[in-house]
């Protein structure tokens, strides 16, 4: 992968990378897309990252389909796919790895202490073996994203981080490789989750703008929903992710619901006249 990208580089090509961890659905298609149109050369890692999982988490069921992977992002024009082994990225006596003090510190970092030192030192190891000029990443892990442009910052990367908006089924619910874990009756179910987000939007746009109110509201619609479990529900600063009061200024509503034993995630601007 490095001497590829090497290459790349000497000939003057710039490589644009979209890290994944495989089982390809249109939100990943999407920010494969928004890849293609900004480099010449096109990188997908698949991976399924053991360090970002806790045990007792679904590593192991975590779905897997490489063949059709391949196929997907064949058809969309990818020119590398990276699928380095565990081995290769975690060998014997690893013991490196890139902590945030402050943004790991709220929303999904409460409920999976050690996720975001997974996925940032995941992503970092990536960074630098694949060696792109711009990376892409989806909003729909909004922490995620904003973990890894401060990394970017805080570590002198010289890689652009693009976001790009979340990619929706028609009826809302955003799209996941979760959601193949769904019933069709708990598929039904999770679309209380889009709901809570619009409904928030809609007291919003009518003037309440109170942020435990609307969060009461959106947690009671949750609630009337058998077999949901809410991890939490947040209006917060877009850039610190510190809970807001008041929504006086454009704010991120994010929340982690189980449906049965599957926690989807979802966000969404809660935007003031
Ligand atoms: P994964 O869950 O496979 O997601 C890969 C990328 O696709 C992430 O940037 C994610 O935000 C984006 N994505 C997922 N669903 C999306 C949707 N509905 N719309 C738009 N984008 C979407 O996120 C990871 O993998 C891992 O943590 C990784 C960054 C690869 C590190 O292991």
């Amino acid at each position: 992968m490095q001497e590829h990208s090497d290459l790349m580089r000497s000939l003057g090509k710039t490589i644009a990378f979209v890290p994944t961890m495989g089982f390809l659905h249109e939100g990943h298609l999407s920010l494969i897309r928004k890849g293609r149109e900004l480099g010449d050369n096109l990188v997908v890692s698949i991976f399924v990252n053991p360090a970002q999982f806790s045990p007792g988490e679904d590593f192991e069921s975590y779905p897997r389909n490489l063949d059709r992977d391949f196929d997907l992002a064949e058809k969309s024009g990818v020119d590398v796919i990276f699928t380095p082994d565990e081995k290769e990225l975690y060998p014997r006596n690893f013991q490196t790895y890139v902590e945030l003090e402050k943004l790991p510190n709220h929303l999904c970092g409460i409920s999976r202490p050690t996720f975001f030192k997974g996925v940032a030192t995941v992503v970092a190891k990536l960074f630098n073996t694949v060696k792109p000029h711009v990376a892409v990443f989806g909003e729909k892990d909004y922490q995620q994203l904003i973990i890894i442009r401060r990394m970017v910052r805080d570590l002198n990367f010289e890689i652009n981080i693009v976001g790009v908006p979340t990619l929706r089924e028609p009826d809302g619910l955003a799209m996941s490789s979760r959601n193949t874990y769904l019933t069709s009756e708990q598929r039904i179910d999770a679309l209380c989750i889009y709901k809570a987000l619009k409904k928030a939007q809609e007291l919003l746009k009518n003037g309440i703008n109170d942020a435990a109110n609307i969060i009461n509201a959106a947690s009671e619609l949750i609630k009337s929903h058998m077999g949901t479990t809410i991890d939490y529900i947040t209006i917060c600063d877009p850039e610190t992710l510190v809970d807001m009061e008041t929504i006086d200024s454009p704010a991120l509503m994010a929340l982690a619901v189980k449906i049965g034993k599957t926690r989807l995630i979802d966000n969404m601007m809660l935007n003031p006249e």
